[in-house]
């Protein structure tokens, strides 16, 4: 196999448009809680954003072991980096959802959502482990994406082994 089966592509490009839209989301419910100006339509717009993460990676989890994916195209300890790297970033996704889910519930966060009253938001996330851990997460993911995507980019431009074609949709023959 040369490339990855077309439902991996939708699922991979989709994936990063969710997750630049949780990212921007995540910081403008953290910018308005500081601004006491917090809604409850910024926290679920969030959620939904980061759940619809989550679900897309699970589903390529899934797809991956179904379709299976391209051999790698070489051997090198910096192949064999790269590949950690990805395993990473399906980790590191896992668990920021996670800790998202964790600290709206161990937060009034949820309660404010079911009641539909942004009065009963949080003011400050004070002994909220899961909301340190999120934040942290947000920029162990970050750095790892722009490494992923600089590997990507030197095998595009530099080795010039059209590696962006694996991760394009087939075309029909
Ligand atoms: C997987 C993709 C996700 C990304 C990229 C993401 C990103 C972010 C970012 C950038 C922030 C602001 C962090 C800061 O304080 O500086 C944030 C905060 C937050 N996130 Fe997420 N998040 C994701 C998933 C989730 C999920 C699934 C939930 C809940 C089910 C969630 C719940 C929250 C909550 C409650 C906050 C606190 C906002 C505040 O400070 O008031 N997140 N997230």
């Amino acid at each position: 196999m040369q490339k990855y089966s077309n439902r991996m592509v939708i699922v991979h490009w989709l994936t990063l448009v969710l997750l630049v839209a949780a990212w921007f989301l995540g910081e403008v419910a953290h910018d308005a809680r500081h601004d006491d100006m917090a809604t409850i339509s910024g926290y679920v717009f969030h959620i939904l954003a980061g759940a619809a993460v989550l679900l897309l990676t699970f589903a390529r989890l899934a797809f991956r072991r179904a379709d299976g994916v391209p051999a790698p195209l070489g051997d090198t300890p910096m192949d064999k980096v790269a590949k950690g790297l990805q395993h990473l970033i399906y980790v590191v996704l896992i668990l920021l959802a996670v800790s998202g889910m964790m600290q709206t519930l161990g937060s009034d966060v949820a309660a404010a959502i079911l009641a539909g009253d942004a009065t009963m938001l949080p003011k400050k996330f004070t002994g909220v482990v899961a909301h340190e851990v999120h934040e942290v997460l947000v920029n162990v993911l970050i750095a790892l994406v722009v490494v992923h995507v600089l590997g990507a980019l030197k095998h595009q431009f530099m080795l010039k082994d059209n590696i962006m074609d694996r991760m394009s949709l087939r075309k029909k023959d």
